[in-house]
């Protein structure tokens, strides 16, 4: 099977592109090498590659900044995956894409199913929506994983942040009213092979997997389990790596002012994929053990 994946530096992909390996042959170009908002560029690659599969792990993923960038935004969030989409309908493949908790305004009481109505409450969240619209009238057949918090050893996010001002500062101020369910890259990428591996059980052809999708596209909620707030995540972390020694306190969202409000309630409800796939991800507390397990001395991220 040829494998398209793309944003192979983000987290999502760089977690993806050594397990990718086990389905097939697998082409990640960086940026440099394909810069996915060139649409001409896009479809030339893809027309000649012919990839049964395309995982696109690529996104605009700043969330306060997409504000100002709301073209940036829409792009790669919202056109790439429609045209990813209409490309591989061309031919026959499929796509794997991801989204996020970002779709919904946060105001529903309990988990949200992929039934729930989104309503965004920023320019970032719009635009992934629209992405999610866009690949699924494309036609072609995908999977749409809506994640969550996402956190690993590489790239800008929570956890390195916190690795880091918990050795540099004496205290520090983590908001405590949002409850979500921190997601390693590294179990998004699991979730994801484990999803193609029963898609693929079925037949060995090399378009078994797409062949195993029909009746089962769709957005799916792909996080890890349980829930928690960004403080008590953030004592987690310290607990784990005592070297993060900075007094953690809890505040209320409004204390940490920011261009776009994020949703209160981010848990996003996982049935779904269970019972479709049979795969459940790890609770977000194993999955943050699994990922520290990896980062053998926590004062790399002051120099990385
Ligand atoms: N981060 C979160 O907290 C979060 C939460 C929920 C859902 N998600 C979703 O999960 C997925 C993966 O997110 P992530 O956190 O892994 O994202 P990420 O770390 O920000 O990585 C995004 C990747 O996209 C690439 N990219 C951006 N613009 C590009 C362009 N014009 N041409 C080529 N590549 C481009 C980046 O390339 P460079 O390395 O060159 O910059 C990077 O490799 C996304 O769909 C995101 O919306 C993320």
């Amino acid at each position: 099977m040829r494998i398209l994946l793309t944003g192979v530096n983000g987290q999502v992909g760089s977690a993806l592109k050594p397990l990718l390996r086990s389905l097939g042959t697998v082409q990640a170009p960086p940026r440099e090498e394909l810069d996915l908002v060139d649409a001409r560029a896009v479809a030339a690659w893809v027309r000649q590659y012919r990839p049964h599969l395309i995982v696109n792990a690529a996104a605009y993923t700043a969330v306060d900044r997409a504000e100002q960038e709301q073209a940036a935004a829409f792009a790669l969030n919202a056109q790439l995956p429609e045209l990813l989409g209409s490309l591989q309908r061309e031919w026959g493949g499929a796509v794997i894409h991801y989204s996020t908790d970002y779709v919904f305004d946060g105001t529903h009481e309990g988990a949200y199913t992929e039934k729930d109505i989104t309503a965004p409450l920023g320019v970032y969240g719009r635009s992934k929506r629209a992405g999610e619209e866009g690949l699924m009238s494309s036609g072609v057949p995908a999977l749409i994983f809506r994640t969550s918090w996402v956190y690993g050893l590489h790239g800008r996010n929570f956890l390195r942040t916190m690795l880091r001002l918990g050795q540099e500062r004496a205290e520090i101020q983590v908001v405590n009213d949002q409850w979500g369910a921190p997601t390693w890259a590294g179990s998004i990428a699991q979730g994801t092979m484990a999803v193609c591996a029963t898609l693929c059980s079925s037949a060995q052809a090399e378009n078994s997997l797409v062949d195993g999708l029909t009746g089962k596209e769709g957005i799916y909620h792909l996080t890890n389990g349980g829930a928690t707030t960004w403080y008590d995540f953030t004592r987690r972390i310290f607990e784990l790596r005592p070297e993060c020694r900075a007094l953690v306190l809890p505040i209320p969202s409004g204390d940490y002012p920011s261009p776009v409000r994020r949703p209160v309630n981010s848990r996003l409800d996982n049935t779904k994929l269970k019972e479709v796939f049979g795969v459940r991800l790890p609770l977000w507390s194993e999955a943050l053990e699994d990922c520290l397990a990896e980062l053998p001395d926590v004062q790399e991220v002051l120099t990385s």
